[in-house]
């Protein structure tokens, strides 16, 4: 298994990435909050990369099912009916409903990686579930971290170190690593023992701290706290049936 790895969704295209198995990292906060909001009972996230086109979309569908989430510069976006607060995405908010969703910097690495075979979402909360799905299908992915507006972020790259450990942990041959790949497994052995305190530290963790969403910061830290598998499928975000006895996640020959 080879396993790559890009720190920006700028280091790669759509065209890149097309027919590969891709798994997109947000922690702060858009993977954590698309996360939350499914396993919470949302029927499905659609990302989108503009607010004119979240807004467009959503006139052409049914308002009681719908709800336009999303922020930029962390806050919620006028006229949007949810933030990009993992705690807004609550039971009674979202179960049942479809969300379209855009942020600054995740729903542009969502959007880019749209023609990938197959696309994850993975966050700490997931991570257990998603390593599991990866080192089951045995087939070579690539990472595409969010990043910062077009920078590097050190919570997305210690992520995407500890999903290389995980899924490298449950394989009997050591998978092959790009030096992207390698340099975020050495960043998440420098950072994996103090999640928290690392994403406190982190640019966007500051700022997210100074705009009043401190407890989100907690919230995305938490390690295997959800049990779920978030999969593109076309252009709607779902959750997939977890990996199940021989049955892989995601498969490892073409279809
Ligand atoms: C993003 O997509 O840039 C983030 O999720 C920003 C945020 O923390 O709201």
């Amino acid at each position: 298994m080879r396993i790559d790895l890009c720190f920006t969704p700028a280091q790669t295209d759509e065209l890149a990435l097309r027919d590969k198995t891709v798994v997109v990292i947000d922690v702060l906060r858009a993977s954590t909050t698309i996360i939350t909001a499914l396993e919470r009972g949302a029927r499905e996230i659609i990302p989108v990369a503009t607010v004119e086109s979240a807004v467009k979309i959503s006139g052409n569908l049914f308002g009681d099912v719908i709800l336009l989430g999303g922020e930029r510069n962390g806050k919620m976006i006028e006229g949007f009916n949810l933030g990009n607060s993992p705690a807004e995405y609550t039971a009674e908010r979202v179960r049942g409903k479809a969300i379209i969703f855009s942020s600054t910097n995740g729903s542009q690495a969502l959007v880019r990686a749209r023609y990938a075979r197959d696309l994850l979402v993975c966050a700490f909360v997931n991570m257990g579930t998603v390593a599991e799905a990866l080192s089951g299908g045995g087939r070579d992915f690539t990472i595409v971290c969010a990043g910062n507006n077009g920078m590097l972020s050190l919570e997305d790259s210690v992520c995407a170190g500890m999903l290389i450990a995980r899924v490298s942990a449950a394989l009997e041959s050591a998978p092959e690593l790009t030096d992207g790949a390698l340099a975020a497994r050495t960043l998440y052995r420098a950072f994996g023992r103090g999640i928290l305190k690392m994403i406190r530290a982190s640019d966007h963790g500051r700022h997210l701290e100074e705009i009043g969403f401190g407890d989100d910061l907690k919230t995305c830290a938490g390690v295997d706290t959800l049990f779920v598998l978030p999969q593109l499928d076309g252009n709607v975000i779902r959750l997939k049936p977890a990996h199940q006895g021989n049955e892989p996640a995601v498969q490892s020959q073409a279809t």
